[in-house]
């Protein structure tokens, strides 16, 4: 049994399987209708507990079909309908939830109610974002890339805007696939520092340029996100918008990248926000495979997740 709580502790080897995998199974459901079993139903007989404090259209809807693809049954839990936070210990509730299902995963504030999620669950744990990272797209963003560039070893990925759990998870994965990482944003935004030590100690590049023209020279890859993220308070949604401003990905950013460059977001996206329609809908853009692989990408994940 195995958790995955992030890209940074999942060893480089079974990331690189679990992606190897992922497509496997997307090129083997072909075209059929997304509520056909696939021809491997791994998860029959099984129970996953998708629990959520925090709203989300992709992450809910994704696991849960994957769970119902590969044969499994799921329980959607809000946060609000549990007594998480209403004083029973979270460990008590890990103890609880493993005498019922055979998988949790979780989308929640603190990351520390994960951790102990999965210190005290006797089945495997999922991270399905916190405050501090997204392990879960990013497998799906490497996946994306790889199926539309080849290897992303060696590449220049750029992260414009907010140094937040998105792009905390992005530094995990430069450092486990290898790729170059520079971050462009307001320095109060920056990703934390050991996210960025973390990479750089893998001995991938890590650059923090504040001219977002300068850093998408030679961009393969530019990604961005929210400038207010689910946990982040609305009080704090103007001053964001004016540091942020300035790093919009738009035509002009875009153009100053490769010619052949991807554009990423993890959605959902604040259109002419942090990304302007024309780049969103653009011939750059693959948006909504990343939002597709999400599915792919966690059936490989929960398949590895229980050894099966
Ligand atoms: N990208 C993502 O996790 O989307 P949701 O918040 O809709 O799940
Ligand atoms: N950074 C965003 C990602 C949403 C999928 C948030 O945490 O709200």
């Amino acid at each position: 049994m195995n958790h995955f709580l992030d890209i940074h502790k999942t060893s480089a080897d079974d990331l690189r399987n679990i992606l190897i995998h992922a497509r496997e199974m997307k090129i083997a459901r072909g075209d059929r209708a997304k509520g056909a079993p696939d021809d491997s139903q791994p998860l029959a007989g099984k129970m996953v507990a998708l629990i959520f404090e925090k709203p989300s259209t992709r992450t809910r809807v994704s696991f849960d079909l994957g769970v119902r693809q590969m044969g499994g049954q799921t329980m959607v839990l809000s946060g609000a309908e549990m007594q998480l936070g209403h004083g029973e210990t979270i460990a008590d509730t890990a103890r609880v939830l493993s005498r019922y299902v055979d998988m949790i995963m979780i989308r929640t504030y603190e990351e520390a109610v994960l951790l102990e999620l999965a210190e005290h669950a006797t089945v495997p744990v999922i991270n399905g974002l916190t405050n501090r990272t997204h392990p879960c797209q990013i497998m799906a963003d490497i996946m994306t890339y790889e199926e539309h560039r080849g290897p992303i070893r060696g590449r220049k990925v750029v992260w414009s805007g907010d140094g937040n759990n998105v792009c905390a998870s992005f530094l995990h994965a430069a450092g486990q696939f290898g790729f170059n990482f520079t971050f462009t944003g307001p320095e109060p935004l920056d990703p934390e520092a050991v996210f960025v030590a973390q990479a750089r100690a893998q001995g991938v590049e890590v650059t923090i340029e504040r001219d977002p023209m300068l850093a998408v020279a030679g961009a393969d890859l530019l990604v961005t996100d929210t400038w207010v993220s689910m946990h982040d308070s609305q009080s704090t949604r103007e001053r964001r918008h004016n540091q942020l401003r300035g790093y919009q990905v738009n035509d002009r950013l875009m153009a100053a990248a490769k010619p052949d460059a991807l554009f990423m977001h993890c959605l959902p996206a604040h259109r002419e926000d942090e990304v302007t329609n024309a780049v969103m809908d653009g011939p750059h853009s693959v948006v909504f495979d990343e939002a597709e692989n999400r599915l792919h990408a966690q059936k490989a994940v929960m398949r590895w997740c229980l050894g099966l």
